[in-house]
């Protein structure tokens, strides 16, 4: 684990370029920092392994201050890839992944082991690239190798300061997705750093939001989309991307949290006149109203209600038992599909472990969460 404590960094002027910086980073966790340029991201992420130093605070890795350790024991167990891959040019492939075993005194037969293991790791067939020159490969390819050699003696930390920031748009979704496999396989505690809140959201378990030398926000992607502590992280977020990132979306948000639900001991009359008033064709039954948790009991529509006018019938008798429902955290996408291949109309959601009732999903649900989306982008068109 790596953790800032109270983290201070300025310089001859006394501008703190990073103010106070108190956050973890648990193993095996890809944290991400973002934000705009000069807010510190750089600075954050070298004084992990020294290559800056703090002015104040400590920084703690597996609870020992790195101040007590070593800089170069420190950097052996951390790997660093930087935007401008950083190769030596005069140097083949296989010695620059080479380098640091080779300063380590590994033997020539384990070291060319490791690098033809990593270039495989990387997707880059180790025959024919191990002995080509860095200018003879394209910048995602370089890429590649300037991971693969972060990787070489497995160290447990990789920082990567904007990785993926000079290959074009396709190489760079590539390189994502590598990195995510790789880290599904290899499990390294990861900081990067980037301007990109695509990338961010796609790649972070968590995602610290930085300005002006501080932290604004740290939090997992959902909560970065749709919870955003202020201003500031609403407009880095960019308010309609909630929106292009329907995977993001689940039944909890698009719900109705309060359905018109109506006691399993009332009678159809009830339900008629419930119906008449909520103007609603779809009650749900349950075994207590109020604000306590509720069991969903069944389901009641004109169709059972329909020869049942007297009154010895109640709800528990007649409704229905046997409906779909969803959890909170079904996906929208996956709700919709239920919705169209099911043709229905409600949808309950229920709770995952205990049935309790948490909301409804209608067709009124979902367009109103839509008309909020296109609002949005109204607003957005104003501000042109
Ligand atoms: N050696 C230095 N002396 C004085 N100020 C410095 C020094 N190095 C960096 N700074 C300042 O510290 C601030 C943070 O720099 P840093 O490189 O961490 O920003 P960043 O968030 O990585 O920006 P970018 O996105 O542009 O890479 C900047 O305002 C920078 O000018
Ligand atoms: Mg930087």
């Amino acid at each position: 684990m790596i953790e800032f404590k109270k983290v201070v960094k300025s310089y001859d002027n006394q501008i703190k370029v990073v103010n106070g910086l108190d956050f973890k980073i648990n193993d095996g966790e890809l944290v991400v920092l973002i934000g705009e340029s000069g807010c510190g991201k750089t600075t954050t992420m070298k004084m992990i392994n020294r290559l800056i130093e703090p002015t104040g605070g400590e920084i703690l890795i597996n609870g020992k201050n790195i101040m007590s350790i070593n800089p170069i024991e420190l950097r052996r167990n951390i790997g660093y890839v930087i935007q401008k891959v950083g190769l030596l040019p005069h140097m083949t492939v296989g010695d620059n992944i080479e380098l640091v075993p080779y300063l380590q005194k590994w033997d020539k037969k384990k070291r060319r082991a490791r690098a033809e293991e990593l270039l495989d790791l990387v997707n880059l067939e180790p025959s024919q690239y191990i002995d080509r020159y860095p200018n003879e490969l394209s910048g995602g390819q370089q890429q590649r190798v300037g991971v693969a050699r972060a990787l070489a003696v497995n160290p447990d930390i990789i920082l990567m300061d904007e990785p993926f920031s000079a290959v074009d748009p396709l190489t760079r979704d590539q390189l994502q997705e590598e990195l995510l496999k790789l880290q599904d396989e290899v499990k390294k505690t990861i900081v990067f750093v980037t301007h990109d809140m695509d990338e961010a959201l796609k790649l972070g378990d968590r995602i610290a939001v930085m300005r002006d030398g501080k932290i604004i926000q740290y939090d997992t992607p959902e909560n970065i989309l749709k919870n955003p502590v202020d201003d500031f992280v609403e407009y880095f977020v960019g308010k309609d991307r909630l929106w292009k990132s329907p995977e993001m979306l689940f039944a909890k948000d698009i719900m109705n949290k309060k359905p018109i639900m109506i006691l399993q001991d009332r009678t159809p009359a009830n339900a008629v006149e419930i119906m008449k008033e909520k103007n609603v064709e779809y009650l749900l039954v349950v075994n207590q109203v109020g604000d306590r948790p509720k069991k969903l009991l069944g389901i009641v529509t004109p169709r059972e209600l329909s020869g049942k006018g007297i009154s010895q019938y109640k709800m528990k008798d007649i409704m229905r038992t046997q409906f779909t429902t969803v959890t909170e955290k079904t996906s929208m996408v996956h709700v919709l599909q239920t919705m169209k291949d099911k043709k229905i109309k409600n949808l309950p959601v229920v709770g995952e472990e205990d049935g309790y009732l948490k909301g409804l999903i209608t067709h009124t649900s979902i367009l109103n969460i839509l008309t909020e989306a296109i609002s949005v982008y109204d607003d957005d068109r104003e501000g042109y």
